[in-house]
């Protein structure tokens, strides 16, 4: 029985522990430190019955951008334990957090561009879309997907944003022909 909860400093070194086994891209243990300290409602585990950490998912704020967003810094499942849908849960609880914590409009990550497992995971299980291709992102030159998930919070404020322009965009095309016929009725009196 694995359970999925949020992740604790006492975590930390089995989550960095099972990074180093899944994944080329590894973090000094102060990287995991300043994850769990800033951003604690975003950090989640899979422990195995035995108390063993067999996934994790490390997650932040994007604190410099105009749009309130999270970022997935890693997520990994141990071998033993794939296809169980584990990581498809550790980041639904990091998503649910973002948006219920942060008001987080959406979720961005980066992903080679041949890890097919990952991305399968993220555009047909998760509702990821491709926002640009970054060109030799990774150390050894290898290309990734800049991906976005954007949140129900996320659509509503794009909505409003879009009426809020489509509004001004009839107001300025209205503002001349205001303009013109009160310049016409001044004309009219000067006569
Ligand atoms: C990618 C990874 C996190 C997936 O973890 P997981 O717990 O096996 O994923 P889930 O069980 O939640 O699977 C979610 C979906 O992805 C699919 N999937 C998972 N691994 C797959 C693979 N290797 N090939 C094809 N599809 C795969 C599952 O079939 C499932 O699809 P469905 O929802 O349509 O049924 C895991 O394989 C892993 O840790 N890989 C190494 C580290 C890594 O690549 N991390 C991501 C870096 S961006």
């Amino acid at each position: 029985m694995v359970c999925i909860r949020q992740a604790t400093v006492e975590d930390l070194l089995q989550m960095q522990r099972c990074n180093l086994l899944c994944l080329p891209e590894n973090y000094q243990l102060k990287y995991y430190f300043y994850h769990v300290l800033s951003w604690p409602q975003l950090l989640y585990v899979a422990e195995d019955y035995d108390g063993k950490i067999v996934g994790y998912v490390l997650a932040k704020m994007e604190e410099e951008s105009t749009e309130v967003h999270g970022h997935i810094t890693s997520l990994a499942v141990a071998r033993t334990h794939r296809k169980l849908g584990l990581a498809t849960k550790l980041m639904t609880a990091a998503h649910r957090a973002m948006e219920e914590v942060f008001g987080a409009h959406y979720c961005s990550l980066h992903v080679r561009v041949t890890n097919r497992g990952a991305f399968h995971l993220y555009t047909e299980t998760l509702g990821y879309k491709i926002h640009e291709v970054e060109d030799a992102y990774y150390a050894d030159k290898e290309n990734a997907y800049a991906m976005r998930k954007v949140f129900p919070t996320g659509e509503k404020a794009a909505a409003e944003k879009a009426a809020a322009a489509a509004e001004k965009a009839a107001a300025d095309k209205q503002q001349p022909a205001e303009k013109a016929g009160a310049a016409a009725r001044k004309g009219t009196k000067r006569r």
